[in-house]
């Protein structure tokens, strides 16, 4: 039985997927990394630093950086994509997301926040989503990142539950991967996802009922 949702948050919660692309963009530049929406695709899910890697992979600079001049251009990354998170308000809440988590809510489903960033818990404080989370992962907490199952095995306990009990929503194939690996229903945002045990080509229809039709 379902009894709970696990979110992924960058691209399903706000569009703050753009606004990593954009910062990391800068980064590629500097590098000298070309940027292609292939190389954009594989970022969504990955955490900070093993997206820099990926970037500097892409444009055959992996070895041309030391830890620390990593780490600083991960960090300017950063101040860069604040720069841009600062300007987010409730109004940038992806459409249908807090109509879902009401109806969530009062249906007491249990919530949980499944979300790489280190930056997600003050996105949700601007986009006042906060209190509709029970569980919030501390990506800082976990070993290995998506598709590795283990934030959303970690998101199921957070609320009390069993994976087979939860369903994960993400716009990442890691992510989807990762929701698949941890034995939960992976709800995917995005036609081009593959392996979504049910997708919706936005946040706008997804509905309770629209998932629980699918599932029947
Ligand atoms: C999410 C996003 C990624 C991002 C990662 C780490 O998974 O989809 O694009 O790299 O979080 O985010 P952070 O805010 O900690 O750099
Ligand atoms: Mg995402």
């Amino acid at each position: 039985d379902l009894k709970g949702f696990a979110f992924d948050l960058d691209g399903v919660i706000a569009d703050t997927a753009r606004f990593h692309g954009q910062a990391w963009n800068e980064v590629a530049k500097k590098v000298g990394t070309e940027w292609t929406d292939e190389l954009a695709n594989n970022l969504k899910g990955v955490s900070r630093m093993d997206s820099l890697e990926l970037i500097l992979k892409a444009g055959g600079h992996e070895n041309d950086y030391s830890q620390a001049e990593k780490e600083a251009l991960a960090e300017e990354k950063n101040n860069n994509y604040l720069k841009l998170v600062d300007t987010l308000t409730p109004a940038d809440i992806l459409p249908g997301i807090k109509n879902f988590l009401d109806k969530l809510k009062a249906k007491n489903y249990k919530i949980a926040l499944a979300s790489a960033s280190k930056n997600a818990p003050k996105i949700l404080k601007q986009l006042q989503l906060t209190d509709y989370f029970e569980g919030i992962v501390n990506p800082a907490d976990l070993k290995k990142g998506k598709p590795d199952p283990e934030i959303y095995l970690e998101a199921a306990k957070s609320i009390g539950l069993k994976p087979d009990q939860v369903a994960g929503i993400e716009d990442a194939q890691a992510g989807i991967a990762a929701i698949n690996a941890a034995g939960e229903l992976s709800i995917g945002i995005g036609e081009s996802l593959k392996n979504a045990d049910i997708k919706f080509a936005d946040t706008s229809e997804m509905t309770l009922e629209a998932i629980k039709e699918r599932m029947a």
